[in-house]
């Protein structure tokens, strides 16, 4: 049975029987312990350094976890920490089953799986399985004769394929799809960076080899994974043609290995696509992955913050609403690569440039942005704390990155999208607390707004006004209102262009959330029917209010929001 969420202009639900003391039936979905988590995600490397080597490890991990705890994160999302030439800064496997020895050591994770889990939280990981680094054995085996063992793990072709040069997912820095191998004189097939071959999955040994990485690491006290690259994982490479056929079948195998071996470990899917194409990913039962980032609608956000036109955004809301039972989004704001505006129409990506990344060094691809969010916002904490506000309730599982939570800053002069990956701040020291090292292997933002001195989170820590303060109440509001993952969610009309009201309604219970993306205070008149029904508001200084008369009257300063309960404060 699908999620019912409905998006209507005006709405004539009643309030649920909120207020009396009937047991709604409890429903299976609650049971998905990913549909409403707080996913962290974060690089060991550059996240804190235990040994003074410069370079984050997983014991400076270790020493962290209680802060994230005191954030209210309940899974960390590792970014890759397998051992990795590192020219994709980990993206780039050569051994799936160890860890990089410049992170630590596999007694370290041990380690680090029992403190995570002693702290109630869990740890899904990186699955980078569409291609390996090109100093892989297998791909170093495989390019020694057209017979070698581990040949037909990759993609091969006699001759250039005529459309070689489209479809790199790195336009700009990338040339080709399509790179020869000197030795054997055929052409291998790589998506992304030439050191990144494509692994072949039309062979039944890459799948089991598949399978063998995925059990492992889930013996290993794994919870999930995110997979990276999906959409390329699928594609049927015949002639690595620009649009190949996709393969959602190895979907469906991929999740029902996974849950032979644990029956709740969750895939979180990396795939970027157009509406109609979500059925394929989460199954129309819910039998292909669990999540997906909701790169649709985080799209048609960012131009909502740029222009404050919240049309588009309310509408890829509706067109990813219908999703099974069991699948869940993620949303993000920020994530470790460019903000991806390839969806949006050359004009709607022409204005959240101007708004957001107006120099040419802060765009990439032809396509994103590579800046943090701070920097992006003007840091401007009243938008910072919208964004946040807005995030941690919209329909699904909100991921936020390291450092975000402190308004970091971006090094434009690293390059790519290394600048949104620079060294945790954690104090006003040296290195930001970062590493004791004389220098830390990437360098920390040290001058400016951002710098490590003005932003930190020991700075931040006891500061219930600063980003981190103002967070972290956010997200202990977000896990005390379980309606927001789980319940059904309506846009309510709000007679304003740039002011978002959703009502989710769930197990006898109601929330109202209303965000004003305008510079300028708002006051606007929700339709919502129930007379006489009190909303408690659920954050510090707003009041409740009643609803009168079909209509709700909410007054909201400047990028101001609200979050109400209907008829009870606590349910
Ligand atoms: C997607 C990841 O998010 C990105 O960082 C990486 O470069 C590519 N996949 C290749 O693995």
């Amino acid at each position: 049975m699908k999620r019912t969420v409905i998006y209507l202009l005006l709405t004539f639900l009643p309030w649920p029987a909120t207020g009396q003391d009937k047991v709604a039936p409890r429903k299976i979905k609650e049971n998905f312990w990913y549909k409403n988590s707080i996913i962290y995600n974060l690089e060991i490397g550059v996240f804190k350094d235990s040994d003074g080597d410069g370079r984050g490890d997983i014991n400076g991990l270790i020493q962290k976890l209680d802060y994230l705890k005191m954030l209210g994160v309940d899974v960390i999302w590792l970014a890759p920490f397998q051992p990795s030439p590192g020219a994709d800064d980990g993206y780039d496997v050569a051994d799936y089953y160890g860890i990089d020895p410049k992170l630590g050591t596999p007694g370290d994770f041990a380690e680090l799986m029992h403190q995570v889990k002693k702290r109630g939280m869990r740890v899904i990981m990186d699955l980078v399985i569409n291609h390996t680094s090109d100093q892989h054995p297998w791909f170093q085996n495989a390019r020694t004769s057209k017979t070698a063992r581990y040949r037909d793990w990759y993609v091969w072709s006699p001759a250039k394929p005529r459309d070689g040069n489209k479809g790199m997912v790195f336009p700009g820095v990338q040339k080709t799809v399509w790179t020869l191998d000197t030795t054997t004189r055929e052409y291998y097939y790589h998506r992304f960076y030439k050191f990144q071959p494509d692994l072949n999955f039309m062979n039944p040994e890459v799948m089991q080899e598949t399978q063998r990485i995925i059990g492992y690491w889930l013996n290993q006290g794994i919870s999930g994974f995110r997979l990276d690259a999906v959409p390329f994982i699928i594609e049927v490479p015949k002639t690595g043609s620009e649009k190949p056929k996709l393969d959602f079948s190895f979907l469906n195998d991929i999740r029902q290995f996974t849950q032979s071996r644990q029956a709740d470990a969750a895939i979180l899917g990396e795939a970027n696509v157009e509406p109609k194409e979500n059925v394929n990913y989460f199954g129309k039962n819910g039998e292909g992955i669990q999540m997906m980032f909701n790169f649709f609608a985080n799209q048609h956000l960012f131009y909502a913050f740029a222009t404050g036109d919240l049309g588009p955004f309310k509408k890829a809301m509706e067109e990813t609403s219908q999703i099974p039972q069991s699948s869940q989004w993620a949303n993000f704001l920020r994530n470790h690569d460019e903000i991806d505006l390839g969806r949006l129409t050359d004009s709607q990506r022409r204005k959240v440039y101007e708004a957001m990344g107006p120099d040419t060094n802060m765009q990439l691809y032809d396509r994103g942005i590579r800046r943090r969010l701070a920097p992006m916002m003007g840091n401007d904490i009243r938008r910072l704390e919208m964004a946040y506000s807005l995030l941690f309730s919209l329909p699904g599982a909100p991921v936020i990155r390291y450092g975000e939570e402190l308004g970091m800053g971006d090094d434009l002069r690293l390059k790519e999208r290394l600048s949104v990956r620079t060294p945790m701040q954690w104090n006003g020291t040296k290195n930001a607390g970062f590493t004791d090292a004389d220098s830390a292997f990437r360098p920390v933002i040290s001058t400016g707004e951002y710098g490590f001195e003005k932003v930190n989170a020991e700075r931040q820590w006891r500061d219930e006004s600063s980003l981190l303060g103002r967070i972290t109440a956010i997200i202990q509001m977000r896990k005390a209102c379980p309606e927001v993952g789980l319940g059904d969610a309506t846009i309510l009309e709000s007679g304003s262009d740039d002011v978002l009201a959703i009502r989710y309604d769930y197990q006898n219970q109601s929330l109202i959330i209303v965000h004003n993306f305008s510079e300028q205070p708002r006051k606007v008149t929700l339709a919502v029917p129930g007379a006489g029904v009190k909303l408690y508001s659920l954050f510090g200084s707003a009041a409740d209010v009643e609803v009168g008369n079909d209509r709700l009257a909410v007054q909201l300063p400047a990028y101001g929001f609200r979050w109400y309960r209907a008829g009870r404060l606590i349910p």
